[in-house]
């Protein structure tokens, strides 16, 4: 995982109030809940007394409790009561689990790894989702690492083959480019795929105004959006669970229907189009070996995959940056 980032990592809807839920993220057992408030929060799933899934617990107030012997946890993860020994006794200050930051916003429980204290930064996200749009959402696990899983919406060269009966019908197979921008850590990428005229593909810097091509974005570490149009979107976020899974959550976005019932008939279709498409990359995607990408590691890469080469790199240079001051 890469050191201080917001990683979005389920849906706000699988965490609801009065209920614990555990999940496996980031190679780490999670329990998560939701104080009085609303407020999520998370915290190691193992509780520090004698090892039972706090996520089987029950939430009290703004505490988690433990399903075997009650002992009570708050946000930061430290015990606050241990009933076996009275209501008034003091906690050992060792009596304690890692917590993580965890934040809910854009439909997204998100949490921050890496260094904790004052000041973390605010989640980066394509706020234009949060302006008029409504969206559906899948959701489904594939075995392999999410470097692959991200690595495939990087992919503009496997479109005419992986989705020749659907978005990449017309073998436009000649792949010019494609241009790549950073701001920070978002990458935009303009796809400029045509037929094979016995042409060579224009290189990156002889694309003239990509602005006017069709473009897609990823915000590191882990969210991805299509633009299709302005009024249409599809969104991804590729949740890590560990070095061979990885849960993905894609959205249908669209505005263009403002009817409300229309609006989740609208969004029902787009999911079931989104998950045609997705079933025709995973299909190929969990045969890829090794499970995980590194920024060298010996496979032949060509010009049109210069999106996933500048995202090893920028994975790589985020990896190796010093910690937080
Ligand atoms: S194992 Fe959690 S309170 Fe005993
Ligand atoms: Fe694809």
């Amino acid at each position: 995982m890469i050191n201080n980032q917001w990683y979005a990592i389920l849906s706000s809807r699988e965490v609801p109030r009065g209920r614990p839920v555990g999940v496996t993220r980031l190679s780490r057992r999670l329990a998560l809940w939701r104080d009085a408030t609303g407020a999520p929060h998370c915290i190691a799933d193992v509780c520090c007394h004698r090892g039972a899934s706090l996520a089987l617990g029950r939430v009290e107030g703004d505490h988690l409790a433990c399903p075997f012997h009650g002992f009570a946890y708050d946000a930061s993860g430290r015990v606050v009561s241990i009933p076996a020994n009275g209501a008034h006794a003091p906690v050992p200050p060792n009596f304690r689990v890692a917590s993580y930051p965890c934040r809910d916003e854009h439909g997204l429980i998100w949490v921050w790894n890496g260094e904790q204290g004052e000041g973390l930064p605010d989640i980066p996200f394509f706020d234009e989702l949060d302006s008029g749009f409504s969206y559906g959402e899948l959701s489904e696990v594939w075995d392999v690492h999410y470097t692959r899983a991200i690595e495939n919406q990087l992919d503009v060269v496997h479109v005419p083959f992986v989705h020749a009966t659907t978005i990449g019908r017309g073998g436009k197979s000649l792949v010019n480019g494609p241009v790549v921008r950073w701001e920070g850590t978002r990458m935009t990428y303009y796809v400029d795929n045509v037929a094979d005229e016995g042409q060579a593909p224009l290189r990156p810097d002889e694309v003239e105004n990509p602005e006017r091509l069709f473009s897609l974005q990823l915000q590191m570490p882990n969210i991805w959006q299509n633009r299709i149009s302005e009024k249409l979107r599809v969104m991804a976020a590729f949740a890590p669970i560990d070095d061979e899974h990885t849960m993905i959550y894609l959205r249908f976005y669209q505005k263009f229907m403002g009817i409300p019932v229309m609006r989740q008939a609208v969004n029902g279709l787009g999911n079931v189009a989104n998950r045609t498409i997705l079933h025709q990359d995973r299909r190929v995607v969990l045969t890829q070996l090794p499970k995980r990408t590194e920024l060298r590691m010996g496979e032949n890469l060509v010009q049109g995959d210069l999106p996933i080469i500048e995202f090893r790199r920028k994975r790589e240079e985020l990896m190796r940056k010093p910690a937080r001051p």
